[in-house]
């Protein structure tokens, strides 16, 4: 793999804040369904202002350009609770009906996503790994970043090989997705499904978003720390099509002139 230095200007892109970021991901996006690339989606709060962008671009296409672009709609999302399906408030099924699936009118095999009710998530996850590879792998990842380093729900300590499976969700994480099961952690599922950096890493082209000073440590040490398990983010680095985008306020801890 060539090597780029991941605060190259190509490489990393600082806007001044969420909402601006927000903007620069959706054009992306939107380029990306042009080409009909199939899409790699993610969930949490970093994407609702990304969603909310891409839903107001569609809406102010033609109607039939957009109608091409939703009937041509391919998307694997990265992960998913092992226990909840769309019916569940804290779901990721319900998470993309909600920001993108209901709103766009996709079809429901468009937008897909693990099945978190699955009787054997193992099962399950090496399933869902074989339809990501059968339908020709990721063309365009999307991926926020976790306090703790994580993608998708890649936890530390996790190889850069790891592939599609269930695992047990770390504390930190289930604190920080705790606003969505009531605030409380011990409500967030223990366990959930996730593409690995398996998956992550043989995308053809990766967008890290992360928006926020909260994550302004994490991130430096992402992108600038050898890459470790103990930071599962840091095996995108040298990755040919890595692209980040951030908001001031998460670049504040990077070396940048
Ligand atoms: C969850 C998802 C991750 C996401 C992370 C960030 O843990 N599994 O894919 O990157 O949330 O969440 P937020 O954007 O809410 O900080």
């Amino acid at each position: 793999m060539i090597t780029r230095s991941a605060l190259a200007p190509g490489v990393l892109q600082v806007e001044p804040d969420a909402a601006a970021v927000a903007e620069r991901v959706a054009d992306t996006l939107l380029r990306a369904l042009r080409r009909g690339s199939c899409l790699g989606l993610a969930t949490g709060r970093t994407m609702v202002p990304v969603y909310g962008a891409l839903r107001r671009r569609l809406a102010d296409l033609p109607s039939p350009e957009r109608g091409a672009l939703l009937a041509g709609w391919r998307s694997f999302n990265l992960d998913e609770y092992v226990g909840l399906g769309p019916a569940d408030a804290g779901s990721f099924a319900r998470f993309m009906a909600e920001q993108l699936g209901d709103p766009l009118g996709l079809p429901a095999a468009a937008l897909r996503l693990p099945d978190g009710l699955a009787a054997d998530p193992p099962a399950e996850a090496r399933r869902y790994g074989e339809a990501v590879r059968r339908a020709g792998g990721i063309d365009l990842q999307l991926l926020g970043l976790g306090n703790n380093g994580h993608v998708g729900f890649n936890e530390p300590p996790c190889p850069a090989d790891a592939p599609c499976r269930s695992l047990a969700l770390s504390q930190v994480t289930r604190q920080q997705n705790a606003a969505a099961f009531g605030g409380d952690p011990a409500a967030v599922p223990a366990q959930a499904i996730t593409l690995g950096t398996a998956e992550i890493r043989v995308a053809r082209r990766l967008l890290l978003v992360v928006t926020g000073a909260a994550k302004a440590e994490v991130l430096r040490r992402c992108l600038l720390e050898p890459p470790s398990a103990a930071l599962p983010a840091s095996w995108l680095q040298g990755h040919p099509g890595l692209r980040i985008v951030v908001d001031a306020a998460a670049a504040s801890q990077l070396p940048l002139s």
